[in-house]
């Protein structure tokens, strides 16, 4: 069937219509005329993909990945650059009604961490929403160092070796690689100059499990099982917008929730007298409270605890940063919020739905004063937003 996509779905896909239904073309973009095969049919909608394309738009190009129409990893390696961009900040405008600052990252070999999947040695992603494993051997959005580790596995493949395998690298091009799963040959990884950490069915054989980390001048011990931003460059740009906002403010008690190894809440720590964090991960608080004494940070307190759990404690307080999971901030995390009434409120967001559902609930003693989308990961559909806000009362004061 020939058809014209008008214009893109939420995810990068092409969409239009076909009798009344919804039908999304994955990988179509706006204004190509294609001709497509339907995939499924649902009661309100239609799923296709193309068949070949009969006039391309001009935003289309080569992907650079040969895995890339099965991979379900990346969205955006079909389309220019600036063409990602301006999807991007069209989304965030379409869901939260404002952008204002986009901070760019690299657009390949940013990210320090990636978890294989292992089915009989083959090693490789999902496709996507599926767990149907596609083999992969080199990835873009990994450093040149990761991508040689995978072509170890690929040289030495134990066809029973069923699965994972996460592999991490920190500023300093160290390794880490965790095995899970039983794994033939050990004594040939163990040699390899390519691996400084080797933690093997939750054994270490070489090195520890964990690395350190460094943005700015802060050092952070992080464990193979706790959180670390995948994007250095991003979390660099996270912290310009927090020290931007945060200038000339006077903060008294900040709380740092879902804090992990407390890489925000030690930048905070210059900002206000006394910061707390929070986090649910016994790796992470125990890294945590490690690099208070790594960065001689005295005014901040560690808690493991669910946020939720807790949260109902807090008072006096002026700000507070959120950093939640793609899931974002449950019933009773918002609730204490809307009474703990900071000043300030910082939402540090991966998931954009979860953004825009969470704003809606603050928006009754919350003004938003800014939106900043931080692009923590080139070529793919997903984008780190960053909402300023403001106690209702005294955002007429405020100078942006
Ligand atoms: C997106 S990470 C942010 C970590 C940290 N702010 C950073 O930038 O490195 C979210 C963190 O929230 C933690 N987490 C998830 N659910 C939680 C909960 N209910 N209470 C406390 N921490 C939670 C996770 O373990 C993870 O470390």
């Amino acid at each position: 069937m020939q058809v014209k996509i008008l214009k893109y779905d939420d995810l990068g896909n092409g969409l239009l219509k076909i009798n009344d239904k919804v039908c999304f073309v994955k990988k179509a973009l706006p204004g190509e005329v294609v001709n497509i095969k339907i995939d499924s049919s649902k009661k309100n909608y239609l799923k296709a993909s193309i068949i070949n394309i009969l006039e391309e738009s001009k935003e289309r190009i080569l992907s650079p990945c040969k895995f890339y129409d099965k991979c379900g990893g990346c969205q955006f390696l079909h389309v220019k650059e600036e063409e990602e961009k301006r999807f991007k900040k069209a989304k965030c405008l379409n869901f939260l009604g404002r952008l204002d600052n986009f901070y760019e990252t690299s657009a390949f070999s940013y990210r320090n961490k990636v978890t294989f999947h292992v089915k009989d040695g083959i090693l490789g992603f999902y496709e996507e929403k599926s767990h149907e494993l596609v083999p992969i051997s080199f990835c873009h959005l990994l450093s040149p160092k990761m991508n040689q580790i995978i072509k170890l596995f690929i040289k030495k493949k134990d066809s029973n070796f069923q699965g994972t395998l996460l592999i991490r690298e920190n500023y300093q091009n160290e390794t880490m690689l965790v095995i899970k799963g039983e794994y033939l040959y050990l004594d040939y990884l163990l040699q390899s100059s390519l691996i400084d950490n080797l933690v093997y069915q939750e054994k270490v054989l070489k090195g520890n499990d964990y690395f350190f980390e460094k943005i700015l001048n802060y050092k952070f011990k992080v464990h193979y099982k706790s959180f670390f931003q995948v994007n250095r460059i991003g979390l660099l740009k996270i912290y310009e917008i927090l020290a931007r906002f945060l200038n000339n403010k006077e903060i008294t008690n900040a709380l740092d929730l879902y804090s992990g190894t407390s890489v925000l809440g030690i930048f905070l720590s210059k900002f206000s007298k006394k910061v707390i964090s929070v986090e649910e991960n016994l790796f992470a608080t125990n890294d945590a409270k490690f690099n208070l004494q790594l960065n001689r940070i005295s005014n901040l307190e560690v808690i493991n605890q669910k946020v939720e759990n807790v949260i109902s404690r807090f008072k006096n307080i002026d700000l507070v940063i959120v950093d939640p999971t793609r899931n974002g901030l449950d019933l009773k995390t918002i609730t204490n919020i809307l009474k703990i009434k900071a000043k300030y409120l910082i939402y540090i967001a991966c998931g954009i739905d979860a953004l825009k559902r969470d704003l809606e609930s603050l928006k009754e003693v919350y003004q938003v004063i800014e939106i900043d989308i931080v692009d923590m990961f080139p070529k793919t559909i997903h984008m780190e937003c960053v909402g300023l806000l403001c106690l209702k009362d005294i955002s007429k004061t405020l100078v942006k």
